[in-house]
């Protein structure tokens, strides 16, 4: 598929000042800053300024985002709530389970902590938290999900990428699993959205979660949560707030009226600056289209893939995972990563893996520099 040149490699580099100096492979913790983004804080700071208390102006660029996280998801703004975070998305919706009649939840092994822990926290209101481990290969096939699963289950959560080795989960044929045994499923999508081209309705997960800090090029403090639209009734949040209420200006104490769509999720006052950065970092992953993104990352992947292993590197990612992250088995990754940004070279670990991550603005380039890299520090490497 043809990539819009003009939107994405080496043509929008100069947006992003950090790589005027740094190999920036580290997109699975923080998108690159770009002045697009940076500009959308002064704008709010003028604003702020210029008419004091804009509530109008916040409430609008509250659902503007909305809109944005549905068009990224190719879903409908009904079906999207603005959170802080993907925390406040999970425990808004374990605080709509009944456990009593189903207290199972089943999670990956690559959940990330914040989901593990609130799935371990709802013991204390009678769940049982199950765990399905990955192969010797790092992969979790569906078939471990469905070992899992039964007709007590309320929630089955699995990552769409995993921030430990890049593998990807098949979410689709999970949340079918999911569905035959009558529960819902989730996907944590952090590490996807942005870089791959996403459709929550083909891929048939009840709720998909994420935000804006990596791959959308904002910063923290803004996430979202998708709840398919044929579940908004059935699901009433414990976990409330005044901007998840059907009317939030009647300022109404007397009663729980939550929103009749997936605003019900939303909470308190929204994370406004946070939005005006995240509306940025979007436009730029909007501008280039996620479809060529994925193009794009998909090469790079499979370009760093072939080197490393060339190399005779571990790579534990699979080859063509369609990931952004590409992970790479360390004997000491701590002193790798502390090599590697000595050059200037940013990347991450976890795990005894080197995490690689590729988005719109790497080119051919950085992979090589890695590469050349990785050969002089091959003693680090584990084969
Ligand atoms: C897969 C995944 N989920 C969730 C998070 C973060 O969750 P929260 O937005 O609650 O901090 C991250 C990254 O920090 C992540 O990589």
């Amino acid at each position: 598929m043809a990539v819009a040149t003009h939107k994405i490699g080496a043509a929008i580099r100069g947006e992003f000042p950090i790589l005027g100096h740094t190999t920036y492979l580290n997109s699975c913790s923080q998108g690159a800053l770009s002045h697009r983004v940076r500009a959308a804080y002064e704008e709010y700071l003028d604003g702020w300024d210029a008419h004091g208390a804009e509530w109008a102006v916040w409430v609008e660029r509250a659902d503007a985002a909305r809109a944005a996280f549905a068009r990224l998801l190719k879903a409908d703004p009904s079906e999207l709530a603005v959170t802080t975070s993907v925390t406040q998305g999970v425990s808004g919706i374990v605080s709509a389970l009944d456990l009593r009649v189903r207290p199972r939840i089943v999670i990956s092994e690559y959940e990330f902590p914040t989901v593990g822990q609130i799935a371990h926290a709802q013991e204390l209101r009678g769940a049982e938290v199950v765990h399905v481990r990955p192969e010797r290969d790092g992969s979790i096939a569906p078939e471990r999900f469905a070992e899992a699963i039964d007709e007590r289950t309320a929630l089955v959560c699995c990552t769409t990428v995993s921030y430990r080795t890049g593998h990807r989960h098949d979410v689709a044929e999970i949340a079918r699993l999911a569905r035959e045994a009558g529960a819902y499923c989730l996907a944590d999508s952090y590490q996807a959205i942005g870089a791959v081209d996403f459709d929550a309705r083909a891929i048939g997960a009840d709720f998909v979660t994420g935000g804006t800090v990596k791959y959308l090029l904002g910063s923290s403090g803004l996430g979202f949560l998708y709840v398919r639209r044929e579940l908004h009734e059935q699901l009433l949040p414990s976990q409330t707030g005044w901007f998840a209420d059907e009317d939030i200006f009647r300022m109404d104490i007397s009663d729980y009226s939550p929103a009749p769509d997936a605003r019900r999720f939303d909470a308190g006052t929204p994370p406004v600056p946070n939005i005006y950065a995240g509306l940025a970092g979007m436009s730029i992953v909007e501008d280039a289209g996620t479809e060529a993104i994925e193009e794009h990352v998909a090469a790079l992947a499979a370009r760093l893939h072939d080197g490393a292993t060339e190399l005779g590197a571990h790579v534990v990612t699979p080859r063509g995972a369609r990931s952004p992250l590409v992970c790479i088995r360390s004997t000491d990754v701590t002193a790798l990563v502390a090599a590697l940004a000595a050059e200037s070279i940013a990347c991450s670990e976890r795990d005894s893996n080197l995490r690689v991550s590729l988005h719109l603005y790497n080119v051919e380039e950085d992979v090589d520099r890695l590469l050349d890299a990785l050969r002089r520090n091959r003693s680090l490497l584990a084969q």
